[in-house]
C-alpha cells in the first residue's frame, strides 16, 4: 500500500479557512482517528479532519473524553496525517497536559506537532487559558480554541445539556471568543450552544466559528465521524443528522460472512491457490 502524498493536491490552510468564512462558504469538518477513514474522508473532500479527543469514547469506548493521553493523541494524530492529502488536521490537546500551566502546554502542544506532523492543535476554554494559547501561538502553533460544552470540564457541568442558556454565561462565552481571537487563534469550535449566541458570536469576530449543535450560522460544522455514520446508535442529541447506518451494514456483513464460514460457501474455488 502507497502512502506518498501527490504532487498535485493542493492542502488547506489556515488562510483558505478565513477566506472561506469572508467569502461565505461554509467549512466542513469532522473526526478521524486512524490512517483508513482519514483516507476516506480526506478523499471526499473534507476541509479539516479533527483528531478529538472523542477518540476516548469512540475509538477506547471511555465514558468521558479525559483518561486519554497525550502519548495516544499523537499516536492517532500519526496515523490521520499519514492518510491525508489535502485537509487541514487539527489535534486535540488532551486533558491534564497543558492546564498545569503555559511551559506544560507548549510542550505538549510541540510534542504534537513535532512527532505526529499535524497542522494545528485545539484547546478547551476561554480567559482560564490566554497565557497558554499565546505562548503556544508565539512558537507558531495554529491554535483552535472551543467554547460552549467542552467535554473537558463535563464533572463541572455535571451534565451534556446546552450551555449558555443564561446570559451570564453567554456573555463570558462572547468575551471568550474575542480574547481567542485577540491571542490570534485562527478559529474557535462552538458545541451546543443556542443557535442565535453561536449567531452573534459568528458575527462579531473575524475568525471562522465552526459549530457542533450550534445551530446554521457559524462558519462551518463538525461532527463525530462515528455518530454520522451511524456507527455508534446510543448516542441520539438533537442536532446529529446520521449519513449512513454502518452499525446495522457492518453487523449484516459479519453476519453474512460467518455464516458463508460455518457453511464452507467461504473461501470458494476462485478464492484460494
Ligand atoms: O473531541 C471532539 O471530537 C471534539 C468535537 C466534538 C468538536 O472536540
Amino acid at each position: 500500500m502507497s502512502i506518498h502524498k501527490s504532487e498535485s493536491i493542493k492542502r488547506i490552510t489556515t488562510h483558505q479557512l478565513q477566506a472561506m468564512k469572508e467569502r461565505g462558504e461554509k467549512i466542513s469538518m469532522l473526526t478521524a482517528y486512524d490512517f483508513s477513514m482519514a483516507k476516506i474522508i480526506d478523499s471526499a473532500g473534507i476541509d479539516v479532519l479533527l483528531v478529538g479527543d472523542s477518540a476516548s469514547n469512540v475509538m477506547a469506548g471511555h465514558e468521558t473524553t479525559l483518561p486519554i493521553t497525550l502519548d495516544q493523541m499523537i499516536y492517532h494524530a500519526s496515523s490521520v496525517i499519514r492518510g491525508v492529502e489535502r485537509a487541514f488536521v487539527v489535534v486535540d490537546i488532551p486533558f491534564g497536559s497543558y492546564q498545569g500551566n503555559s511551559s506544560e502546554a507548549l510542550r505538549s502542544a510541540i510534542r504534537i506537532m513535532k512527532e505526529s506532523g499535524a497542522h494545528a492543535i485545539k484547546m478547551e476554554g476561554g480567559a482560564e487559558i490566554r497565557e497558554s494559547v499565546t505562548r503556544i501561538l508565539s512558537a507558531g502553533v495554529p491554535v483552535m480554541g472551543h467554547l460552549g460544552l467542552t467535554p473537558q470540564s463535563i464533572f463541572k457541568f455535571g451534565t451534556y445539556t446546552v450551555r449558555a442558556k443564561e446570559e451570564k454565561e453567554a456573555a463570558k462565552l462572547m468575551e471568550d471568543a474575542k480574547i481567542l481571537e485577540e491571542c490570534g487563534c485562527f478559529g474557535i469550535v462552538l458545541e451546543k450552544i443556542p443557535a442565535a449566541l453561536a449567531k452573534k458570536v459568528t458575527e462579531s469576530i473575524n475568525i471562522p466559528t465552526i459549530g457542533i449543535g450550534a445551530g446554521p450560522d457559524t462558519d462551518g460544522q463538525v461532527l463525530v465521524m462515528q455518530d454520522m455514520l451511524g456507527i455508534t446508535t446510543e448516542f441520539q442529541p438533537r442536532f446529529l443528522r446520521r449519513y449512513a447506518d454502518l452499525n446495522k451494514e457492518v453487523g449484516e456483513a459479519v453476519r453474512q460472512y460467518i455464516k458463508d464460514v460455518k457453511s464452507v460457501d467461504f473461501p470458494n474455488d476462485g478464492e484460494q491457490y
